[in-house]
């Protein structure tokens, strides 16, 4: 009896074709971006297989920020929509992985393509590849990526690739600026390229009216993004450079010794807000906790932070607000001198956004959410979600710093 031929059937449009053959498909850096549901992960992941179908031997990756936010995405579409027919006779089996060796699909022609996250790279990150898929790359640091890159050297096929898919984010985002700078293949896609979405005469199919709506329905930046593909900054935004994937970092133990400073905006009807900062040795500021209260009166807040005193170091400085009845009487029940702001509202968001942009290199303001204190007044506002583009004020606290005395190294590396 002859052999079954299973028969995987696709059609390509656009960027989803360009990345199979167009001019920039064997470039060495390659990223798919653009708008929800275009097809993106789709054409990427069926590349790599298509490839490792060909190339006998070949190493492949699949890879994201985060090991596990794979198995609910790309691997999903991989197993029911790219390989699935593969896997069906055999030609691809997976294997879960041991202690030395990530989890991959493996060909039986010798081709295997491995899986893993960022979060646990080693695995990953021990071995070379020909080709590596990143989904959703705006998720990774800029050093990630170009570790990635460096495990590029397989030598297995006539061109190594980190082949990528995106939607936008901020427009100083280092994955937008790298293709900028032309460091890596930019492939528009949109919603016409993909044969669910759109048929061949250019008109929507059912599902693509049905799944644009919803897209239409989305605002802000997300619609910009999502439905447009446009790379914008997020509502209100002051610092262009703030970029959650830099800028927002998980909780750790901040030593005695780094030195702090307090930021007071001082507040009744609008909230009080007292926002603390610990240095790095290089440099670099936390803000690791903040107080964001209403109805509340300067005596009451300082009692709190007497409280707060007890556990944390002092202060090397306490900016504050300029109002100088508060401050009085601040200093008064906290029994600590406290310092009037510098509030050029320029000079400060300047000093703010260039510490960010700074950021994206080595030395960053980083911050990492807010420990909240919350009112335990009666009537007192309880906590809103704090956002770091406006409220909570590195403004007040950066602008003083650049005020230290000339000369002194630490200004230039703030
Ligand atoms: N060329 C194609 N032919 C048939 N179906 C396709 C094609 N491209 C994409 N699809 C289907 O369209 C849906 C969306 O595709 P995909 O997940 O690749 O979009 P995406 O651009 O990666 O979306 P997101 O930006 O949300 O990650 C999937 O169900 C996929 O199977
Ligand atoms: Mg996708």
């Amino acid at each position: 009896m002859s052999a079954k031929t299973l028969v995987h059937r696709v059609e390509f449009r656009g960027a989803a074709k360009a990345a199979f053959d167009g001019p920039n498909a064997r470039d060495p850096e390659v990223l798919l971006s653009g708008p929800a549901g275009t097809g993106k992960s789709f054409a990427a992941l069926t590349k790599l297989h298509m490839m490792a179908l060909i190339n006998p031997g070949m190493r492949g990756l699949i890879v994201r920020k985060t090991a596990t936010s794979l198995t609910s995405t790309a691997l999903v579409t991989f197993r029911e929509q790219v390989a699935q027919e593969a896997i069906a006779t055999g030609i691809v089996t997976w294997f879960g992985g041991s202690a030395q060796e990530a989890a991959s699909y493996r060909y039986s022609n010798g081709s295997i393509i491995a899986v893993g996250g960022m979060d646990k790279a080693t695995r990953i990150m021990s071995s070379e590849y020909d080709v590596a898929y990143v989904q959703e790359a705006i998720e990774l640091t800029e050093n990630d990526w170009e570790a990635i890159t460096t495990r590029l050297r397989n030598g297995r096929i006539s061109f190594q690739q980190i082949i990528a898919d995106t939607n936008p984010d901020v427009p100083t985002h280092w994955l937008k600026q790298r293709g900028n700078a032309g460091r890596t293949t930019f492939l528009e896609s949109r919603h016409e390229d993909n044969p669910m979405m759109y048929n061949d005469d250019g008109t929507p199919t059912e599902r693509g009216v049905n799944y644009l709506a919803k897209l239409d329905a989305l605002t802000g930046p997300r619609l910009q993004r999502l439905r447009y593909g446009a790379w914008v900054a997020a509502e209100g935004q002051i610092f262009e450079g703030y970029d959650a994937a830099v800028h927002l970092i998980d909780p750790f133990d901040i030593p005695r010794e780094w030195p702090r400073y307090w930021s007071i905006d001082f507040g009744y009807t609008n909230p009080f807000v007292c926002s603390r900062y610990a240095e790095d040795p290089d440099g670099r500021l936390y803000l690791y906790a903040e107080i964001y209260q209403t109805k509340t009166l300067v005596e009451d807040h300082a009692s709190i932070l007497k409280g707060i005193l007890k556990r944390e170091p002092r202060p090397h400085a306490i900016i504050c607000d300029h109002d100088a009845e508060d401050r009085a009487t601040l200093t008064r029940h906290l029994g600590i001198s406290t310092r009037a702001a510098r509030k050029g509202v320029s000079d400060g968001l300047q000093a703010v956004g260039v510490t960010v942009q700074a950021g994206r290199g080595r030395q960053a303001a980083v911050v990492h959410p807010p420990r909240r204190r919350c009112a335990s007044r009666p009537g007192a506002d309880r906590s809103q979600e704090t956002d770091l583009h406006g409220r909570g004020n590195p403004r007040l606290h950066l602008g003083r710093r650049r005020q230290r005395g000339p000369g002194q190294a630490r200004r230039s590396r703030l």
